[in-house]
């Protein structure tokens, strides 16, 4: 790619960049939210038309203007965000789009099979016939690797792909990948996870303000020279965790039992408590019950059996909307979905939970001026970067979709905050503001008649993550807590344990 330029109404997304994949590397593409890795790629994918400059490919200029060119150049993508239809199986989501020579129950038969075959060779096992908005979300960017795959990529373009794998899939993939490019395939790799990149990567490019910084070839660059690199300072990468002795009991779950969505129990008897002032992590495999824990304690998802109680009152099956007035905040895994109004302003976003009340509204009527002095505050505080309060949510890049929605929760002071992958997608920057942020939601004491801070449960697959912020450590696994533990008792071994359903040494 020469002289890439891109602009949006506002913003210089790629200013004049020059990057070079070879055959046979993965290149990682750095950057902070915001600096114009996913517009270059979507550039890349014809998706967007560049205002200027021009691709080459195997030093022949092509014109790609849509993803149709792409994919015939052997060019695939895995988006940030995924693309599937949840409504449609594996199978179906695969097969479209392709062109179908036959009928369309033949096709789907052959694509199965070739699905199953794509499954067992790179160690990507899926149900083809399952339905997409069955699947964890690590299954479902498994079905869009399988797609790519399909349809031949020969350079891969994978945005973000292992902010949604837990770290022993990360491993797997990371095989995968090594294999693709011993068969001579490309890959270009974004990742906000600077040991992954170190570890994965032949080469990587730093991209700032749309522009680039720089590139290193492996074993050239350290994680701090990165860090300097995309920021333009340096970045410390410890958390200072003050002692904090906990309150009374905020929120409480008492042998709660919850169905998936397949219909299957995955919520087996939890019961946990978090004091106010205090981090109580949630470690443990995607797919084993997080989702569902989130879901019930926020009215999302009905109970079963047992009870789930806010300060002391029982709170089992009251809606999402009476939990809010309550002062529960809730950042949700899933934020393109769970989180936001992709058509809606970032202002109307910021103040979504509160738009009907004082000083919002009055008399029935939104008051803009009101929105626009707290929606400004907002994306100060959190460093938002968008070009205007109005432009729509759905154009921001992904890391800063995430902070307009942490701005909002954590914003109206909570009093139980669930955070679940809170800083997944996020840049070094962002992801130390939002762990302060947390850790200062957590010891804000003394304030008024509030003498302790939030209670707050963080769910999250990142170890270093739940292991620098909580207090203490539940593990779950199938739906179960195995074991609850003092941080200063935590290891990643003993966690990683109990994570995999194991409770005593063996
Ligand atoms: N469709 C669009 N319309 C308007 N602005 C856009 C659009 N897509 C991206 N932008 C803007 O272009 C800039 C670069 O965004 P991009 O999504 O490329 O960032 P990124 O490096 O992928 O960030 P992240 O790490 O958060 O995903 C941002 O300021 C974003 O708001
Ligand atoms: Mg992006």
């Amino acid at each position: 790619m020469c002289g890439i330029i891109k602009r949006f109404p506002g913003v210089l997304a790629n200013d004049c960049v020059d990057f070079a994949v070879h055959q046979g590397e993965v290149h990682a593409l750095l950057g902070e939210n915001g600096a114009g890795k996913s517009t270059l790629m979507k550039v890349l994918y014809g998706l967007y038309r560049p205002d200027d400059g021009e691709i080459l490919l195997n030093g022949e200029p092509v014109q790609i203007t849509s993803p149709t060119d792409a994919i015939r150049f052997g060019i695939g993508m895995i988006h940030q965000h995924f693309m599937l239809v949840p409504s449609l199986t594996v199978a179906e989501n695969v097969a479209l789009g392709l062109p179908s020579s036959r009928g369309v129950i033949t096709d789907l038969d052959r694509v199965s099979k070739r699905i199953t075959e794509l499954g067992k060779t790179y160690g990507l096992q899926v149900d083809p016939r399952a339905r997409v908005w069955q699947l964890s979300v690590g299954q479902q960017q498994r079905v869009e690797i399988i797609k790519a795959l399909y349809r031949g990529a020969e350079l891969l373009i994978l945005d973000e792909p292992t902010a949604v794998l837990t770290p022993q899939e990360v491993a797997e993939f990371f095989q995968i990948l090594r294999q693709m490019v011993k068969e001579g395939h490309s890959v270009i790799f974004i990742s906000h996870k600077l040991q992954e990149v170190l570890d994965i990567s032949d080469r990587v490019t730093v991209l700032r303000d749309g522009a680039v910084v720089g590139s290193r070839l492996k074993g050239t660059m350290t994680k701090a020279e990165l860090a300097r690199m995309m920021v333009g300072r340096d970045v410390g990468f410890q958390r200072n965790r003050a002692p904090v002795t906990p309150g009374e009991v905020r929120l409480s779950l008492h042998d709660v039992w919850a169905r998936s969505d397949r219909g299957t129990d995955a919520l087996q008897g939890v019961s946990l408590e978090v004091r106010a002032g205090e981090i109580l992590g949630l470690a443990g495999v995607s797919g084993n019950g997080q989702r569902e824990l989130a879901q019930v304690i926020n009215g999302l998802r009905p109970v079963a059996r047992g009870h789930v109680q806010l300060e002391g009152k029982d709170t089992t099956g009251v809606s999402p909307v009476e939990l809010i007035a309550q002062g529960l905040a809730y950042i949700p895994e899933e934020r393109m979905r769970d989180g936001m109004i992709r058509d809606f302003s970032v202002a109307e976003n910021l103040i979504l939970r509160e738009h009907a009340t004082a000083p919002f509204a009055r008399r029935g009527f939104l008051d803009f001026k009101a929105i626009a002095r707290v929606a400004a505050g907002h994306i100060v505080d959190f460093n938002v970067k968008t070009p205007s309060q109005e432009t729509l949510a759905k154009n921001l890049s992904g890391g800063n979709i995430q902070k307009v929605i942490l701005a909002r929760e954590l914003s109206r002071e909570p009093r139980v905050i669930v955070a679940a992958q809170p800083t997944r997608g996020l840049d070094i920057g962002a992801t130390i503001y939002v762990h302060e942020r947390l850790l200062d939601e957590r010891s804000r004491s003394l304030r008024e008649e509030k003498r302790h801070g939030a209670a707050i449960l963080l769910i999250s697959e990142d170890l270093d993550e739940i292991l620098a912020l909580s207090d203490r450590i539940a593990v779950i696994y199938e739906g179960r807590i195995m074991d609850i533990v003092p941080s200063e008792e935590a290891t990643p071994e003993r966690l990683g344990l109990l994570m995999a359903g194991v409770t005593k040494e063996v």
